[in-house]
């Protein structure tokens, strides 16, 4: 049965990853479909909803306080609603009902599908609903249809994560892994491609590992091939752990013209050490000899990766070695994190004495070699031609073009005279690069031949 909320206004506030912004992608689809109106402000919304993200402290504290603040919001009509999913809703359940005070609904990572179902059951009983039961199994992967760009689409080939790295707690909120149906994922590329969608982002928490729940086979390397017959322009994916990236994988990236020669590969740490403590199950060697395969297949290929400094245990040996091998492998972007404890993993129960300013002395050190590192790549398109897919203008200034590079570096140039903004976004466009910064580059549009 189909609700409808006919003329009800709504918000959802997304934090974390790329599972949320999908997830969101799906919770507008879903309340579009039932005639409500999605607005930009939260004092114009009847219902708020948030698909939270609980890997860091900061994120846990986040929703805390904006969910306090909205108390002093007033809604448009009397009462609003609001609903909490995603991962601390998963995590929390019903606890978040009293810690939060005026929550009206809560779901879980696996209930995003059940949304409308709470808000009907709320607005009829005037209680408030939890949903958190786990049905994978019957996972409901509708194809949203509302996208926050026309021209990109998120593509979850699987949902979550069998590794449990010792820090994370993606796994409890999560789930393991389930790969989806083969068959399913090539329909929803090609239905994306046929709709105008030029770049598809492949979603899993460990993409390498697909078809390992469905005997083995077909593998991640028949993903992108097939999804790279499909007609797409830009295929990316995240998250590729290295312990999985198979030669065959490789091999399958680098044949595929639509793989873009971009490949972001968490490393976390430079030194054995902490990696082994991690529950990582690679070694240094092991991840460099993987850039140098990657390389050898594809020689201009761009890395990015994430770092965590101040794991329980980690000495200025190990900080150093991690400092090492982002010189070594020459990022071209990197996600840098200070390690946070979560209650409920192995690492919440480790003991450490490193002090709080001596792990933010090193992160201050290690932002400065990214970027020194940033800068370096980015230096190698100077006076290049580069494709640019147009994403729409700058935040800042209006009259300035933003798009990105196969790279995946933004670039900024100028909207060309006489042409409209409408006819250039989720079009790919060369473009000569003429300056080049640690987080953008500068250049024109040349004309296409
Ligand atoms: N599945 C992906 C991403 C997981 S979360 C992967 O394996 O790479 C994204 C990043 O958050 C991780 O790569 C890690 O660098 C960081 N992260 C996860 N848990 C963390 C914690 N407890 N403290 C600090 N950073 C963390
Ligand atoms: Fe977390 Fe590790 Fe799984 Fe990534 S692979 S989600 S870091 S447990
Ligand atoms: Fe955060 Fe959940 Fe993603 S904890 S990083 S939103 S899987």
């Amino acid at each position: 049965m189909t609700y409808s909320f006919d003329g009800m206004t709504y918000l959802v506030k997304t934090f974390g990853c790329q599972m949320n912004k999908h997830d969101t992608e799906r919770v507008e689809s879903m309340l579009d479909s039932r005639k409500m109106q999605r607005v930009e402000r939260e004092e114009l919304a009847d219902v708020i909803v948030f698909l939270t993200c609980c890997v860091r402290e900061a994120a846990d504290t986040r929703l805390m306080g904006q969910v306090a603040s909205l108390k002093n919001v007033p809604a448009p009509h009397g009462k609003r609603i609001i609903a909490v999913g995603g991962c601390i809703g998963q995590r929390d359940g019903e606890k978040l009902i009293d810690t939060l005070g005026h929550v009206d609904i809560v779901f879980g990572t696996h209930n995003v599908d059940e949304l409308p179902a709470l808000l009907e059951e709320t607005l009829q009983a005037h209680q408030a609903c939890v949903s958190l039961r786990d049905h994978s199994e019957t996972a409901n992967y509708e194809i949203p249809f509302h996208r926050e760009h026309s021209f990109h689409a998120w593509l979850p080939i699987m949902k979550g994560c069998n590794n449990f790295c010792t820090y994370c707690i993606v796994p409890y909120v999560r789930g393991r892994e389930i790969s989806r149906p083969f068959e399913e994922i090539i329909r929803e590329a090609e239905i994306l491609v046929s709709d105008g969608v030029k770049e598809i982002t492949l979603l899993g928490q460990n993409v390498n590992s697909y078809g390992r729940d469905l005997y083995g086979a077909p593998r991640f390397a028949d993903i992108l091939r097939r999804v790279g017959e499909t007609g797409i322009q830009r295929l990316r994916f995240a998250t590729s752990h290295p312990k999985d990236l198979s030669d065959e994988t490789i091999a399958a990236f680098a044949e595929t013209p639509a793989c873009m020669p971009q490949l972001h590969l968490p490393v976390q740490s430079g030194s054995d050490r902490i990696l082994k403590a991690m529950n990582r199950n690679y070694t240094v060697s092991h991840y460099l000899s993987l850039v140098e395969k990657m390389r050898y297949a594809l020689p201009d290929i761009s890395f990015s990766t994430d770092l965590i400094v101040g794991f329980p245990g980690e000495n200025e040996e190990d900080f150093k070695a991690t400092l090492e091998l982002v010189r070594t492998v020459g990022y071209g972007q990197t996600f840098t994190f200070i390690y946070s404890k979560r209650a409920g993993t192995p690492a919440a129960d480790l003991l450490d004495s490193t002090s709080a300013s001596v792990i933010q002395e090193r992160f201050n050190r290690l932002v400065e070699v990214v970027q020194e590192s940033a800068y370096t790549q980015n230096l190698k398109e100077l006076n290049q031609v580069v494709d640019v897919l147009i994403e729409g203008t700058s935040k800042r200034d209006a009259t300035m073009l933003t798009g990105k590079t196969p790279k995946n570096q933004t670039v900024h140039m100028p909207l060309p005279e006489d042409v409209s903004i409408d006819d250039m976004v989720g079009h790919i466009i060369p473009v000569k690069i003429e300056e080049t910064r640690t987080w953008y580059l500068r250049g024109h549009g040349i004309e296409m031949a």
